[in-house]
């Protein structure tokens, strides 16, 4: 599994002002958009293309297409889906699938409740989405999920992981394909309710509201 943090500055204004107490929703939520675009550009830098003949108003040159099959955006619900729209400015043409996956909070495993994902998924380029890389527990069963369908190539955006998270990640992955993982932040823990500290607190509450 490779790790990208992504460094910029913007990036780590825009995470703090995401993680003050006191952000309102609205504010919130344009933020998650802009920041997901900025990661999504990071963690788009191998999506596939091929060259195709473009005719400019001067001359007939080779420009370069994103090629076929399209790649597949996978926002985990709930929280994941309040990153899709910055997701999707950079990757307008990308199939969308989702998957329902939520924490139990007694076991703290992940058990899915909704998905509507193609069957085969080989060949696909995957960009899972799900802003809070926590135990990790989420992120495996989503890579398992997405493996088991035939994907081999899986491109994780999250906002912030806890080194807890990444490290179940990557043993859960092993050497088994091609899997990275895009954050903003590497957080220092995660407490006894398995919530990141600092964090932002519950990212689908503060996005959506609804508990
Ligand atoms: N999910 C969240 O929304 N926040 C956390 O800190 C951990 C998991």
């Amino acid at each position: 599994m490779r790790l990208h943090v992504a460094d910029h500055p913007l990036i780590s204004h825009k995470l703090s002002v995401l993680r003050d107490k006191d952000t309102p929703q609205a504010t919130f939520r344009e933020l998650v958009d802009e920041l997901v675009t900025l990661l999504a550009y990071e963690a788009t830098r191998d999506v596939r293309t091929e060259p195709r003949e473009v005719i400019t108003p001067v001359a007939a040159t080779i420009g370069t297409h994103m090629a076929d099959p399209k790649p597949i955006v996978v926002p985990v619900l709930r929280a994941g889906l309040g990153m899709l729209g910055g997701m999707m400015k950079l990757l307008p043409t990308a199939e969308v699938g989702f998957l329902g996956l939520k924490r139990d909070e007694e076991t703290l495993q992940a058990i899915t409740y909704a998905n509507r994902l193609p069957d085969d998924l080989s060949g696909r380029q995957c960009f899972v989405l799900d802003p809070m890389l926590a135990t990790g527990g989420t992120l495996a069963a989503t890579i398992d999920y997405l493996f088991e369908r035939g994907a081999h190539d899986v491109t994780c955006i999250c906002l912030i992981a806890a080194p807890e998270g990444i490290e179940l990640v990557e043993k859960h992955v092993g050497d088994r394909a091609d899997v990275t993982v895009v954050v903003a932040a590497v957080d220092e823990r995660l407490n006894e309710k398995a919530y990141i500290v600092p964090g932002l607190g519950d990212a689908g509450d503060r996005l959506y509201g609804l508990t």
